[in-house]
């Protein structure tokens, strides 16, 4: 990144609607106990999943990777009343951390945190979802797409993050990068799926947007 770029991330983020005192606090903790912090969604991709979620209305969404919980948060913060999260997280030494900052957050009754495989638990939770932020594991992105588009209505959204993988995906990956190549074949697969329609937001680390068409 040059100065340039930073410069106008600094723009950016003093021209749009403010991080609340909750989420700035999280951000804070999440830098200070965390290891890889960075995995955390932050200030603008949190408010875009904001306004997605105001845009939409959706009543039930899925989230795969719950980490210490900003995304959640950000997209249980927009939901209509009576809507719900279902939001998993399988690495349950996180649980300890996240719960509590789910839990005492003014959007606790509309979030369900899940400690286990998404893999396992989405055919579990018997809800078909108007909206699925996948957020998990790179390697298994493909996985994570054939499962959540079978749990997602016609006319719903899938946004998928990291999806350009910090500029990985224009190259030949090492044979032992299995995220790049999850990456690469989740794009590749998505970009000539005709159930879908899609774009990619070039923010961040690649914010991909899923449509799955409606029934004609
Ligand atoms: C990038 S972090 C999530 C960040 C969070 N969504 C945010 O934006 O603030 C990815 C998380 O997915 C979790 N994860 C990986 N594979 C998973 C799986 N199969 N099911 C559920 N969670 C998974 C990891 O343990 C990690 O905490």
């Amino acid at each position: 990144m040059n100065n340039n770029d930073s410069a106008i991330d600094e723009y950016i983020l003093a021209h749009i609607d403010p991080e609340s005192d909750y989420l700035k606090a999280l951000y804070r903790d999440t830098h200070i106990k965390l290891l890889r912090p960075r995995m955390a969604s932050g200030h603008l991709q949190g408010r875009v999943l904001h306004l997605l979620v105001e845009m939409i209305r959706p009543q039930r969404v899925l989230e795969i990777g719950t980490y210490s919980g900003y995304s959640a948060l950000c997209l249980a913060e927009g939901l209509p009343q009576g809507a719900m999260l279902h939001t998993i997280e399988i690495n349950d030494e996180q649980e300890e951390f996240t719960r509590p900052w789910l839990e005492n957050s003014p959007w606790a009754d509309k979030i369900t945190m899940h400690i286990g495989d998404a893999m396992d638990i989405i055919p579990t939770l018997q809800e078909t979802f108007d909206l699925a932020f996948v957020d998990g594991d790179k390697r298994i992105y493909l996985d994570y797409y054939e499962l959540t588009l079978k749990h997602l209505r016609p006319g719903g959204y899938i946004i998928a993050d990291n999806t350009l993988w910090d500029g990985h995906v224009l190259e030949e990956p090492h044979p032992a990068d299995k995220q790049s190549k999850g990456i690469i074949a989740f794009n590749d697969f998505v970009a000539t799926d005709p159930r879908v329609e899609r774009v990619i937001l070039p923010m961040r680390d690649g914010l991909t947007i899923i449509r799955k068409k409606d029934k004609r």
